[in-house]
């Protein structure tokens, strides 16, 4: 392209794009990018045995740490945006590359990924630009750990500094729970991710996860959704990726969202611009919203999963040309997104035995025809011998609905769910528990 994006007066065309991850938040992407009238060709690397399900989408066997393979791919298939759904590859520096390489992509620099990748730098960024969080103190050895301990006298969050693949936070109810979760943290548990630990106050309150577009200037902000982190129903049971999500959540109304945007939101995205970082992809914020306001518990520098399952289905066709504005820089030129006023809501089916040790290998029947109101996202499933689906991860997939309210959102995604078997199914029948007001389990 000889244009700089600074003189660029409409977004370039947009025909072929890669989708970059394997999960049910890359599936739900590549369905959200067939809406798009413009776009001819959508690859998913890896992708899973969901991706061929939905009509144009292709996987591509390279995987999310091949960058060489990935820049030659995007290179000679004349890919115009690639979308990088998880935090490892953008904490790798994956973006740099593609972007060094002159290839559009959505999704921060391995410096702004470090937002997600680095527990401690978020905090010192939110503390210095005086975003409302949880008060921290950040550590390294255990006699550091044991001195803030004994001053607070409280049981206080324990969370390793760097990725740990959503293990890394320990909510202890007693002082010595919390004194051995910091004993195993510094002792390796979370390898190099744990070699620093931010220990902080405990908040309460409901959760939420807000989800800015950006595109290092500017952000729009998505409807806020709302997850659930526990296994079992009525939140108990270990932390997982998510069993379960529903978007919008009405704990923040149109007000509410906004005050997001103003107390949060811009200033964290202004907060990377005078440390030089060029952010351009989602800013994801998991807020407490405690009763003295709402303060951010975690950044992540991603779409979270399964809220992205949750979202995708409600975000308008111009969606695809929104995240290559982000990527280009210049949200400026984007069409507005047209937002569907439904309510979607997603349930997670997991293997026997996640989060732990979850089984392989089951065999997947799906009795279920998808429409324009249900989905199907697959996430760890593989097309196994006479092509077979068959469980290949943790949370293996998703019904994804909408409705005009919750209630009838929930009973059709939970009858969904009666139609799909495999050995050990697991789901949750509370997802939505809150906003539900006919029975709370469904069959
Ligand atoms: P994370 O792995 O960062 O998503 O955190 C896992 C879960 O730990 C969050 O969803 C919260 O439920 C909980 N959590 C994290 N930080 C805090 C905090 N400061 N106070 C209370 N709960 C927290
Ligand atoms: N659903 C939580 C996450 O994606 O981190």
């Amino acid at each position: 392209m000889s244009l700089t994006n600074s003189t660029l007066k409409s977004l370039p065309p947009l025909n072929k794009v890669i989708v970059i991850g394997s999960g049910g938040r890359e599936n739900s992407l590549a369905w959200a990018l067939r809406h798009s009238s413009s776009i001819k060709e959508i690859f998913v690397a890896p992708g899973n045995g969901g991706t061929q399900e939905h009509k144009g989408c292709e996987s591509i066997q390279i995987a999310e740490n091949d960058h060489e393979g990935l820049i030659k791919f995007c290179k000679s298939h004349l890919i115009d945006l690639v979308i990088i759904g998880p935090e490892t590859p953008l904490a790798a520096g994956l973006s740099d590359k593609l972007r060094n390489a002159g290839i559009a992509v959505f999704g921060p620099n391995a410096a702004g990924a470090k937002l997600e990748a680095s527990k401690a730098w978020a905090k010192e960024l939110m503390v210095s630009a005086g975003i409302p969080t949880a008060e921290h103190w950040s550590v390294q050895t255990i006699e550091e750990a044991n001195n803030v301990l004994k001053n607070q006298n409280k049981p206080l969050v324990v969370k390793a500094d760097g990725l740990a693949a959503g293990k890394g936070v320990t909510v202890p109810e007693t002082i010595e729970d919390c004194s051995k979760a910091i004993n195993a943290a510094l002792n390796g548990r979370f390898g190099a991710a744990g070699t620093q630990l931010v220990l902080e106050e405990k908040l309460n309150g409901p959760e939420v996860s807000v989800f800015a577009l950006c595109d290092g200037e500017r952000l729009l902000t998505l409807p806020p959704a709302q997850d659930h982190k526990r296994l079992e129903e009525g939140d108990q049971g270990p932390n997982t990726g998510g069993m379960g999500a529903y978007a919008p959540a009405p704990l923040l109304d149109k007000k509410g969202l906004e005050s997001i945007e103003e107390l949060i939101l811009k200033p964290t995205l202004s907060a990377l611009k005078a440390k030089g970082i060029d952010y351009k992809g989602v800013i994801y914020a998991g807020l407490i919203l405690t009763k003295n306001g709402p303060k951010v518990i975690e950044f992540n520098c991603r779409f979270g999963d399964p809220e992205c399952q949750t979202l995708m289905p409600l975000m308008g066709p111009e969606l695809p040309q929104i995240l290559q504005a982000c990527a280009l820089g210049r949200l400026d030129l984007a069409p507005k997104l047209t937002i569907l006023k439904k309510c979607s809501v997603c349930v997670v089916a997991a293997a026997y035995g996640y989060p732990d040790a979850p089984r392989l290998n089951d065999t997947i029947d799906i009795q279920l025809e998808t429409d324009q109101n249900l989905q199907i996202f697959h996430a760890g499933t593989r097309s196994g011998e006479n092509g077979k689906l068959i469980t290949s991860g943790g949370r293996v997939l998703s019904i994804v609905s909408q409705s005009k309210d919750f209630d009838q959102a929930f009973t059709r995604a939970y009858k969904g769910l009666n139609r799909i078997h495999f050995k050990g199914i697991h789901y949750r029948k509370d997802i939505g528990h809150q906003v539900r007001k006919s029975n709370n389990k469904q069959q």
